[in-house]
């Protein structure tokens, strides 16, 4: 059988999947952001947010009808996002190009970054992890006091690490796993809330 006849028929059986073409959502992903958010209660309207891994834009939508007319998303990809509204504005770029400080800030930053799957857990997991890292690092440059930060993560030993030290800038880190993530797959979300804004030294 041929291998994309075969994702086929694996996205067919997926109850998410189903759902969001049912529902008009452009992928699952709008399900895990519904589920954070029925959570932990972050997006509420006027908002502006900024969803980094956007394409093809479930979550992106998710955000557009949460934050309203009054609010703002700004979505990156490298690949084109499938999603177009009043309150959404894409830039395609890889993350590591953007010019951060010409973004404004934001009261949430997301962060769905995911690598082309190599088939190598482990180098896959790493390549990952760096994205979330590279997140991160924009989140801190860009986000309100009291603003947070949402990101997937491939679950390994160094997690607990990164979650430790977002913990002196955040008042509360979890990890969470929302229902329509896939049990068998190791993603799992880092929800970082109440961002302290520790001062930082000024680099020599
Ligand atoms: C799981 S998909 C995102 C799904 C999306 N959030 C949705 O709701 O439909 C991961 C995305 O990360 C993007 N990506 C990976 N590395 C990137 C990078 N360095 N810069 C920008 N986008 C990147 C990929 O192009 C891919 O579209």
């Amino acid at each position: 059988m041929p291998k994309d006849f075969r994702r086929y028929i694996k996205r067919k059986r997926d109850f998410w999947w189903r759902k969001a073409k049912e529902e008009g959502y452009l992928s699952r992903a709008a399900y895990k952001l519904i589920q954070i958010n029925e959570r932990f209660k972050l997006i509420k309207p006027g908002m502006r947010c900024l969803d980094l891994g956007a394409s093809p834009g479930g979550r992106t939508q998710v955000l557009s009808e949460l934050v309203g007319d009054k609010g703002e998303v700004v979505a990156v990809d490298i690949r084109p996002l499938r999603y177009r509204a009043r309150n959404v504005r894409f830039i395609r770029s890889d993350i590591r190009e953007l010019d951060v400080e010409s973004l404004g800030k934001f009261d949430l930053v997301l962060s769905d970054l995911a690598p082309n799957s190599s088939g190598h857990y482990s180098r896959d997991q790493a390549r990952q992890l760096r994205l979330v890292l590279d997140a991160y690092e924009i989140a801190k440059r860009v986000l309100k006091p009291g603003g947070a930060f949402v990101s997937k993560v491939f679950y390994g030993e160094d997690v607990e690490d990164i979650v430790k030290g977002m913990r002196r800038e955040f008042k509360f880190v979890k990890l969470f796993k929302p229902k329509a993530s896939r049990s068998e797959s190791a993603e799992t979300y880092i929800v970082a809330v109440g961002y302290l804004k520790v001062k930082r030294r000024k680099r020599a």
